[in-house]
């Protein structure tokens, strides 16, 4: 038996693998990308982030990743990996094959190697007034009780209150790409989410603001936003819903 063939019998034993990571990080200070490329021994149970912890603590500290919760609900581990937009806490390493590409999130300006500058889609989350409006001055500021909600209520819009504002369904969206002015997939599911809770009054308010091609007229629906949410939010279907509301007003 050959040496190779021991050490794949020994690694099928483990359940380990190599692999082969190429990354394509940005450099600020030359304002330019360059690729970095790893040979790393990844188990079956490795996510894409604990490999690239792995590369940071044991082979190249000076590279940059973004992470906080590692169990998909802080947002903040997204990337471009084997060229779709993805949460790499939540996606497994080996099951992609022998060869991960991963780049920076697209649709956002780099920061420093995997990390992008979310600031523009918490600038349009905010321009679509994400939180409860009330006509009542008085009650919006200093309420006296709670909103109480019927359950069949609440799943008018519990599916679109998942969102953990990653930016996923923006880096997948090709008007986001071609239109950096589009509010895009998440502002605009955001949008709907608050317009369709029963305790909100300012539907009107933000129909105005979505009404327009660069809010839900500017979506072509290619649902690409909807295929790549790794919460299952499908801000597709949330615009398709605010399209109809703003056509009826
Ligand atoms: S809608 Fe989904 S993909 Fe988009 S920001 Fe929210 S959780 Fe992320
Ligand atoms: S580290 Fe929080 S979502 Fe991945």
């Amino acid at each position: 038996m050959t040496a190779r063939s021991e050490m794949l019998i020994q690694e099928s034993k483990l359940g380990l693998k190599t692999l082969t990571i190429k990354i394509k990080r940005y450099d600020p200070e030359k304002n330019r990308f360059r690729t970095s490329i790893y040979r790393m021994e990844v188990s079956r149970y490795d996510t894409v982030l604990d490999v690239l912890l792995k590369i940071v603590r044991t082979n190249d500290h000076t590279l940059s990743v973004r992470y906080s919760c590692r169990m998909g609900i802080c947002g903040s581990c997204g990337m471009t990996i084997n060229g779709k937009p993805r949460l790499a806490c939540m996606t497994n390493a080996i099951s992609l094959g022998e060869k991960i590409e991963i780049e920076p999130l697209r649709n956002f300006p780099p920061v420093k190697d995997l990390v992008v500058d979310l600031e523009p889609l918490f600038h349009k989350h905010k321009q679509v007034k994400p939180w409860l409006i009330r006509k009542d001055f008085e009650e919006q500021f200093n309420p006296k009780k709670e909103y109480l909600q019927k359950p069949e209520e609440v799943d008018r819009y519990r599916i679109f209150s998942m969102c953990i504002k990653c930016g996923i369904c923006m880096a997948a969206c090709p008007t986001v790409a071609s239109n950096p002015r589009f509010l895009g997939p998440q502002p605009l599911s955001q949008a709907y989410r608050w317009i369709a809770d029963s305790r909100d009054e300012g539907g009107l308010v933000r129909l105005e603001i979505v009404d327009s091609q660069d809010g839900v007229f500017g979506c072509h629906f290619a649902g690409a936003c909807s295929a790549s949410c790794p919460k299952n939010v499908d801000p597709a279907l949330a615009i398709q819903f605010l399209r109809r509301l703003v056509m009826r007003r």
